[in-house]
């Protein structure tokens, strides 16, 4: 469910995306039920089609819950390509794999139940696309932690940048960009703010926001 557009908008844009998946039928069902929504259509078919432009063969996601969002990449990158699921809730994962064997993409996905920045370090890459969507506050420390990891030409996408659970307001965003004052140390919103500075300076990656869903920031490597 997307914050930045009108419910006549997001209707229109839940209609005209693909997504006529049973699986990710009841994924959404159980999203809404728990009220706990998923990044939605919109930003799902938004991941897949970033994996296809890319031919992307591998993909690491930080914080996967259920995986719905690592669902919708799931047919982009083949039968040879992987996907690999981070998550700390045991039960969340085990849904995960469930709905992963029922759509037949279990084959190229990897399970990992843990600390993702943890996780990570296990893994050489490289990295075709890479998903953050774990605790706000360590994006940061998501990016560094996997950056020397991501091929060239790939991406880093970090969700909720524009809302999560509280809307990013321009205050918010100027009183960071101009200074000495920030949001609430620790929270959400200095997370991202933390991290939006950190990254569009950065001279190895192009970032820009994309107004889908709850905000995401796409930084592409640029320069190996
Ligand atoms: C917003 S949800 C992820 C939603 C999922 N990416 C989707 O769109 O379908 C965030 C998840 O990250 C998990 N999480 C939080 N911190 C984590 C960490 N450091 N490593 C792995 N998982 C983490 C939480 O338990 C939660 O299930």
């Amino acid at each position: 469910m997307s914050m930045l557009h009108t419910d006549d908008v997001n209707e229109i844009l839940t209609l005209m995306n693909p997504g006529d998946d049973p699986v990710l039928e009841c994924m959404e069902d159980q999203a809404n039920r728990e009220e706990f929504p998923t990044v939605g259509h919109e930003v799902g078919a938004f991941f897949r089609l970033c994996a296809r432009l890319m031919d992307a063969e591998s993909v690491f996601e930080f914080g996967s819950r259920f995986g719905y969002s690592a669902y919708w990449m799931a047919p982009a990158i083949g039968p040879a390509g992987r996907i690999v699921l981070t998550e700390v809730d045991e039960e969340e994962l085990d849904q995960a794999r469930t709905y992963f064997e029922q759509g037949g993409y279990a084959d190229r996905a990897v399970f990992e139940r843990g600390d993702a920045l943890e996780i990570v370090d296990r893994y050489d890459g490289p990295f075709d696309l890479v998903h953050l969507d774990h605790e706000n506050e360590r994006y940061l420390a998501g990016f560094e932690t996997v950056r020397e990891k991501v091929s060239q030409g790939g991406m880093i996408v970090a969700d909720n940048v524009l809302h999560s659970g509280d809307a990013m307001s321009p205050a918010d965003l100027r009183a960071v960009l101009d200074g000495p004052h920030s949001p609430e140390e620790g929270s959400s919103l200095a997370g991202i703010a933390e991290y939006y500075t950190h990254v569009i300076d950065d001279p190895e990656f192009e970032t820009s926001v994309v107004p889908v869903g709850e905000g995401i920031f796409v930084s592409v490597r640029t320069e190996a």
